[in-house]
């Protein structure tokens, strides 16, 4: 029997109408989606933005699979064996599986962590990646500043692992986009006034959500744990004006729109 196909497919950073027809066209037809949940019992945030667009397929398989939030390999192993094995498993009885992503597959997704089993599990297997809009163009998108223009340069960053060299990256990038923030938040803000740009950043928690939150003055997050799905956007070119109605340093906006 030949093995099905497997399908990274990124389903956005939330807004259901900011799936790809292609992902819409992948996750309708596939006979399994392998989801990833946080914890045994936690909602699937890819699932939450994928449900609305896919549906009931009758037939379909929803293969929900715990990925535990932590940094170290030792935890994550055996959660790591046990779902690569339950996707293999139908695999190998010739059932394509997506793999369902937030975001996009290949910017920090454990889409990468099974990519890298392939050749070692399955072979000759068949892999198809289907983008999705990142949060990296998403919380830019939804906070009115633009990434990068002409020369400028751009660095992406996991708070969480380490803030050591953040003040080095935030002298030598035009644009710097702080992904993972959770328990950084105090050290980051504080490297971002020793450096005068607390006026150049923007925290956005679940861009393109109905919970949507934008706070343009970060030292009023200063206190908070980052929420799990949050970013700051940190820019040293004055883009002020860039949107009309939002001049920098205004306070905190809430909802889906600018
Ligand atoms: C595990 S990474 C997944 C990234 C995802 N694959 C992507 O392309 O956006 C999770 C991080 O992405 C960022 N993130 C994802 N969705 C977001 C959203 N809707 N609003 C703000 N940040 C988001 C946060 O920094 C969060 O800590």
């Amino acid at each position: 029997m030949s093995l099905g196909i497997l399908y990274g497919v990124g389903v956005g950073p939330g807004a259901p109408d900011l799936v790809t027809l292609r992902a819409a066209n992948v996750l309708r037809s596939a006979p399994v989606l392998a989801l990833p949940r946080s914890s045994d019992h936690g909602r699937s945030v890819a699932w939450q933005i994928a449900k609305p667009t896919v549906g009931e397929i009758p037939g379909q398989e929803r293969l929900f699979l715990t990925f535990p939030m932590t940094k170290e390999p030792a935890r994550l192993r055996p959660y790591w064996d046990l779902a690569f094995g339950q996707i293999g498993e139908r695999l190998e009885r010739g059932l394509s599986v997506a793999f369902v992503t937030e975001g996009d597959p290949f910017v920090y997704s454990t889409f990468i962590y099974l990519l890298r089993e392939v050749p070692r599990r399955w072979p000759g297997l068949r892999v198809e990646v289907v983008p999705g809009v990142s949060s990296i163009t998403a919380v830019p998108a939804a906070a009115g500043i633009p990434l990068a223009d002409g020369l400028e340069r751009v660095a992406i960053l996991p708070a969480t692992y380490g803030v050591e060299d953040l003040t080095e990256v935030l002298r030598a990038f035009d644009t710097t986009v702080l992904m993972k923030i959770g328990s950084s938040m105090p050290a980051v803000v504080e490297a971002l006034e020793s450096l005068g740009l607390a006026d150049r950043a923007v925290y956005v928690s679940r861009a393109t959500m109905p919970e949507q939150r934008i706070v343009r003055d970060v030292r009023a997050v200063r206190a908070e744990h980052g929420d799990c799905l949050d970013m700051l956007v940190v820019f040293r070119k004055d883009r002020s004006g860039v949107l009309a109605g939002e001049p920098a340093g205004t306070g905190e906006s809430r909802g889906g729109r600018l």
